[in-house]
């Protein structure tokens, strides 16, 4: 089977198109055929090794010292199950399913095994593949730090997403939404139309307006860019109110109850997949620059057969 392969830390052009021995699922296993996947932030990290100080030392000890544990990258797939192992209950061959591998990664290749009680469920009927795939890595994350602010105990929860147009900002912005949040949005200018498609009921352009001087006040703040402060803002949050940020020691799981709770509200047209750009598999380093920008818009899809 092709797949990219990160056989160094490094700018884009260290990944390789490689062919590789197709796997053959376990007695648990699913062999998934991948149609789809996403370049995202993560995979951007990895490859780069893009932390800084000691959680360097930690990212080396996690993924190899000094090149990747683990070569091919990617963390989300949707795909068509291909092969089932002897005790595989929950799938049956040809179903259309998608999910999340995590520091597992190997989903930028044409075939990938997953154990089936780990993060795949079957895709959202409506949602093409490459849809669906653009939904986990910002879902997923979204769903994790809104739940960590408690968004469903707060009666009628007055949110701030800060940086509202990535996959984490655009998918926060929709599941506060669902949970019946007001949001207002942080992004550019530039983001400004694409978030109000969102949902956001207010929305503050950074490069227009200081947000930190705006008057309401908030339950949660969630940063979905990592680029602001519990300090900066503390004045902006009600008393017992929650900043959560992306940035830091806290990862947001995969999870076959995320992604259940993500088919649901895209079946029900209560949330959309965000796709900035779809590449091909042998375009991956062009991919993988757009990425690095940090500017995309929602996700960018990979498209794998
Ligand atoms: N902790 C976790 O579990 C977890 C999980 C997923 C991701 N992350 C981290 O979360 C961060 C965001 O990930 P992502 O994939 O959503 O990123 P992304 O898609 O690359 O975010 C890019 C977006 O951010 C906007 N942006 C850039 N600078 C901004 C600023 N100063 N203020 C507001 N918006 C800004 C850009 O639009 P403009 O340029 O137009 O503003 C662009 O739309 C990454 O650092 C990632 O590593 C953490």
């Amino acid at each position: 089977m092709k797949a990219v392969i990160c056989p160094e830390y490094g700018p884009p052009e260290v990944l390789k198109i490689q062919e590789l021995p197709k796997p053959v699922p376990k007695k648990n296993e699913v062999l998934i055929k991948i149609v789809a996947s996403t370049v995202n932030t993560g995979d951007a990290r990895i490859r780069a090794l893009k932390v800084k100080g000691f959680m360097r030392f930690v990212m080396r000890v996690m993924l190899g010292f000094t090149k990747p544990r683990k070569p091919v990258l990617g963390v989300v797939f949707s795909g068509i199950v291909e092969q089932n192992g002897e005790n595989v209950i929950r799938f049956k061959v040809g179903d259309e399913v998608y999910g999340a591998t995590g520091l597992n990664q190997g989903c930028h290749a044409e075939f990938i095994c997953i154990p089936e009680n780990k993060a795949i469920t079957h895709k959202p009927e409506n949602a093409s593949f490459e849809e669906a795939a653009a939904l986990p890595f910002g879902g997923q994350t979204a769903i994790y730090f809104l739940r960590k602010g408690k968004i469903a105990e707060i009666n009628n929860p007055q949110v701030l997403i800060y940086g509202a147009t990535g996959s984490v900002g655009t998918a926060a912005v929709q599941v506060a939404k669902n949970y019946g949040a007001t949001v207002t949005a942080v992004c550019s200018s530039k983001g400004k139309e694409l978030t109000q498609t969102l949902g956001a009921d207010k929305i503050i352009e950074y490069d227009q307006e200081d947000y930190t001087k705006v008057s309401d006040k908030f339950d949660i703040i969630f940063d979905a860019v990592g680029k602001t402060s519990k300090k900066e803002c503390a004045p902006l949050l009600k008393p017992g109110g929650n900043f959560l940020s992306v940035e830091g020691l806290d990862i947001a799981p995969e999870s076959t109850e995320y992604l259940d709770f993500l088919r649901e509200l895209f079946e029900n047209k209560k949330y959309k997949a965000i796709i900035d750009k779809v590449y091909p598999m042998d375009e991956v380093v062009e991919a993988h620059r757009f990425v690095d920008t940090g500017r995309k818009k929602g996700n960018v899809v990979l498209r794998i057969n």
